[in-house]
């Protein structure tokens, strides 16, 4: 994904606050914001004292922005009671291929999201913060280590000291467990939960594991406070949010929004359909696929999905366009998910891959096991994994079978379906 970002109006209808916040300042064309430039445009970070910190982030309502959406004071006050000197990790690895977000805030406004780690780090108490990116964003890395530089050069922060670190390029490295378990110099992949993070993580040490897009937030609502965070969104789902727009659209790329826009004018302020859509993919690839004419009218909260079995994860959205494939869309990242697992746990090892093997039998013409038989095995493979990435996948998985019900039915005869033979989807299949 390297389309340009672009940052849309607020929605007159919807919003009561402005657009943009974090992409405040931000030129598709441009660079990073140097520290001069994010200090004219936000001003310099007032001192507040550690527990006025959480109580601000708890008024502001804000969660958590890498997937899971959980209530960001509540862990902030968790590793703040911890036993010994916390550490603070920030989330920057976004294996998601789906998604950029993570990416477009760490190169475009690095210093949002520094000033975010180092208030996580007054607020929990820490002296110790690492930022993790993805091996290959080695042009955010970088800005970041500019940024870095930056900041020492005009004023060294003295109380956290700030560093980074480069995680493997794979969907589950930034699965939090995943992620102290490779600080802690161990593979990349999720440890078997309790203790959690926050009891103990990077050093034995509790540990705040943080997305960036949440400490970007955290960085605007210290400056500009709860009520202003809360003028979009809504009640539950306070704020803005980044969303990546691949697929069928006209322009796509990394697009801040206020949440509860609705799916409609997220596609508009991206140019409208490139031509018409059969479904959409929301949630990226641990969401699900929504029939095109329902998505278009649901809005951009977990709420709205929630009826539908999707969560919005990381906020990631695919069109998929009339001459795209369903079923072939479907494999191609059951496939990609199965060769993700991290090699641990039987049913999403064994299971992940048989039901990958069976889609990609189906999209070929070549079914050998009905959807009913692969449906049988998602219910098998369902929590049945140290983490979620077994659950993430098979209610993919699920989404698909259901909303390409009829294309399944004319690739299990060895009938072809209206997909012209284009692929849509970015995956990379490792292994
Ligand atoms: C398989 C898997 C992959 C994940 N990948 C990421 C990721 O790339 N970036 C991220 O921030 N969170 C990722 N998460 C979620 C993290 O475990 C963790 O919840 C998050 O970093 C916490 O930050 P937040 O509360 O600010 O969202 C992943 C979770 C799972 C189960
Ligand atoms: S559930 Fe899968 S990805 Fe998660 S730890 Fe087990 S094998 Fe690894």
């Amino acid at each position: 994904m390297s389309e340009p970002a672009a940052v849309l109006e607020p929605d007159p209808a919807g919003a009561r606050g402005t657009l943009p916040r974090l992409l405040t300042g931000v030129r598709a064309d441009g660079g990073p914001l140097s520290l001069d430039l994010h200090l004219r445009l936000h001003g310099s970070l007032a001192m507040v004292s550690r527990a006025g910190l959480i109580e601000l982030v708890a008024a502001s309502g804000l969660r958590g922005r890498g997937g899971a959406a959980f209530p960001t004071a509540r862990k902030l006050e968790a590793v703040a009671a911890g036993r010994g000197r916390p550490v603070v990790v920030a989330n920057g690895t976004e294996g998601e291929p789906a998604s950029d977000k993570d990416k477009a805030l760490l190169r475009w406004v690095p210093h949002l999201v520094l000033d975010g780690v180092s208030l996580a780090a007054a607020a929990v108490g820490a002296a110790e913060a690492i930022v993790v990116i993805g091996e290959g964003s080695r042009n955010e890395r970088a800005v970041m280590e500019q940024a870095l530089a930056e900041r020492d050069a005009r004023a060294p922060d003295r109380d956290v000291r700030i560093s980074l670190a480069a995680a493997p390029d794979r969907f589950v490295a930034g699965e939090e467990t995943a992620l102290i378990n490779f600080l802690n110099g161990g593979p990349a992949k999720p440890l078997f939960v309790p203790p959690r993070p926050f009891e103990r993580g990077v050093g034995g040490a509790p540990t705040l594991v943080q997305n960036v897009e949440t400490l970007a937030h955290l960085a605007l609502i210290a400056r500009y406070g709860a009520e202003w965070f809360r003028e979009l969104g809504s009640d539950d789902e306070p704020g803005s949010a980044l969303v990546t727009l691949s697929g069928g659209v006209r322009r796509p790329g990394v697009y801040e929004v206020g949440l509860g826009a609705a799916f409609r004018d997220i596609v508009i302020g991206a140019g409208g359909l490139s031509e018409p859509a059969t479904a959409l993919l929301v949630g990226g690839y641990f969401g699900g696929w929504i029939e095109a004419r329902s998505a278009l009218e649901l809005s951009l909260l977990d709420a709205d999905l929630a009826p539908h079995g999707i969560g919005l994860g990381a906020r990631a959205v695919a069109v998929l366009p009339q001459g795209a494939c369903g079923v072939v869309e479907t494999a191609r990242v059951a496939r990609y998910l199965a060769n993700e697992s991290a090699g641990q746990c039987g049913p999403c090892v064994n299971g992940l891959d048989a039901i990958a093997t069976s889609l990609e039998r189906i999209a070929a013409g070549r079914a050998d096991r009905s959807p009913e038989q692969i449906l049988r095995w998602t219910s098998q493979v369902l929590g049945r994994g140290a983490c979620k990435h077994p659950d993430g996948a098979v209610r993919f998985v699920e989404s698909g079978l259901q909303v390409f019900s009829r294309e399944f039915e004319l690739h299990g005869h060895g009938r072809r379906c209206s997909g012209d033979g284009r692929t849509v989807l970015p995956v990379e299949v490792s292994r």
